[in-house]
């Protein structure tokens, strides 16, 4: 489309404005939901799949296609996680890996949505210090990701395959940072008269919020994790159960580590926090619109970890430990590894502690993000666990 034929799009507040390839990129987003959206009965899409579309959408969605998300030399992205961060986030991951690893008597490493390969990368280096040479996999649903992971990680020399789908049988260490988030929810809201119902989406200008009563299994479900509370509007992660119920098909021995931000149920579905967990990420931004800049933001949920150790019961897993990012990382040595990991430039020192700050402070990233691992035929303790286990709070 030449540029004269892009309208402009005016910026929802306090966002920044669209170039002309991100507009193009957004009106084709728009255009093919609400096609979709046409087709479904009284034009109500429920938010689970706009979510999905929006984020994965073939070609489309935001992270299967080209915009940059994670940061690089060139550009900030949108959001930066801890691994991006510093490598000793993987450096001290990679203690509690070689513990799965020599426990399960294996050296097969599984990551789901492997970003830029940062991760992987400071993890084969920390392993390799070990003297243990992974065999690493990564299930990568972005193709721009996947290309971006193997520029990456192609110069370590080291075993990585990608694969599109889950193993049948797998025996080894399970990585999932800051996945579940990503995983499309239900969203709720308990009406005036104790009934339950499900948000989702329609058209507006592009889209607009809309709601009908949820379904008879919805509500049960809902009212099954919480007191209805009228008005009170939250979030349900279906996917991320679904997600852990296949771990427990084909985790034959072995461990996943998930961290990711998120609470107990008792915290998620506080009566303070009636308008539930939505986030989004636009270049920095952060705000709880789902619905503007469909496509081009990242949109995430907090998890339930008493789901998330529910769903692995029932699938006979075992959880492992849970506790928080900061206590987790300095179970596993942490503060050893930002030691080893010194730097002669002040600058760059400066850099690191900062890092090392905003991954430990309990008013950034150390308190919210927790840590959980589910595992089968593994004999605890983790060394991520030693000390301030929370389990008993789930
Ligand atoms: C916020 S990014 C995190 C990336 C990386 N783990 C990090 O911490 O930098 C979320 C990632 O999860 C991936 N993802 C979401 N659902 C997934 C699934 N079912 N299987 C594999 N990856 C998934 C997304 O494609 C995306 O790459």
């Amino acid at each position: 489309m030449p540029d004269s034929e892009v309208p402009t799009i005016p910026p929802p507040a306090g966002l920044p404005a669209l170039d002309v390839n991100s507009a193009t990129h957004y009106q084709n987003v728009v255009a093919a939901i609400q096609e979709k959206l046409c087709r479904q009965p009284d034009r109500f899409m429920p938010f689970e799949t706009y979510m999905d579309l929006a984020l994965y959408a073939p070609g489309l969605g935001y992270y299967v296609a080209g915009s940059q998300k994670f940061p690089n030399p060139d550009t900030p992205g949108d959001f930066t996680t801890a691994p991006e961060l510093t490598p000793v986030y993987g450096h001290a991951l990679a203690q509690q890996i070689a513990q799965v690893l020599q426990l399960s008597g294996s050296n097969h490493i599984l990551e789901f949505g492997a970003g830029s390969g940062a991760l992987a990368s400071s993890i084969i280096a920390a392993l390799r210090d070990m003297g243990i040479e992974p065999q690493y996999t990564i299930i990568e649903v972005s193709a721009e990701l996947r290309e971006r992971q193997g520029e990456r990680l192609n110069g370590l020399e080291a075993d990585v395959q990608w694969r599109d789908n889950l193993p049948r049988h797998f025996e080894g260490c399970v990585v999932a940072n800051e996945v579940l988030d990503a995983m499309p929810v239900s969203v709720f809201r308990w009406n005036e008269n104790g009934q339950l119902m499900e948000k989702g989406v329609t058209m507006g200008t592009p889209f607009s919020w809309a709601e009908r009563p949820a379904s008879t299994e919805l509500t049960e479900t809902v009212r099954s994790r919480m007191t209805p509370l009228p008005g009170y509007t939250s979030e349900i992660n279906l996917r991320a159960e679904a997600w852990v119920d296949s771990l427990g098909q084909w985790l034959q021995k072995g461990a996943a580590i998930i961290v990711d931000y998120g609470f107990p149920r008792h915290e998620y579905y506080h009566p303070q926090r009636a308008q539930g967990t939505l986030m989004c990420h636009f270049r920095h931004h952060t705000h709880a619109e789902p619905l503007v800049y469909t496509g081009l933001q990242d949109i995430t949920a907090h998890v339930d970890f008493t789901a998330i150790a529910d769903a692995a019961i029932k699938a006979r897993l075992d959880v492992l430990g849970y506790t928080s990012q900061a206590r987790f990382l300095i179970n596993s040595g942490f503060v050893e590894q930002l030691a080893q990991a010194t730097k002669t430039d002040a600058v760059d020192q400066a850099r690191l502690m900062a890092s090392a700050q905003t991954l430990l402070s309990e008013a950034e990233m150390g308190e919210l993000f927790k840590v959980m691992v589910l595992g089968r035929d593994i004999d605890p303790p983790l060394i991520g666990f030693e000390r301030g286990d929370r389990r008993h709070r789930l």
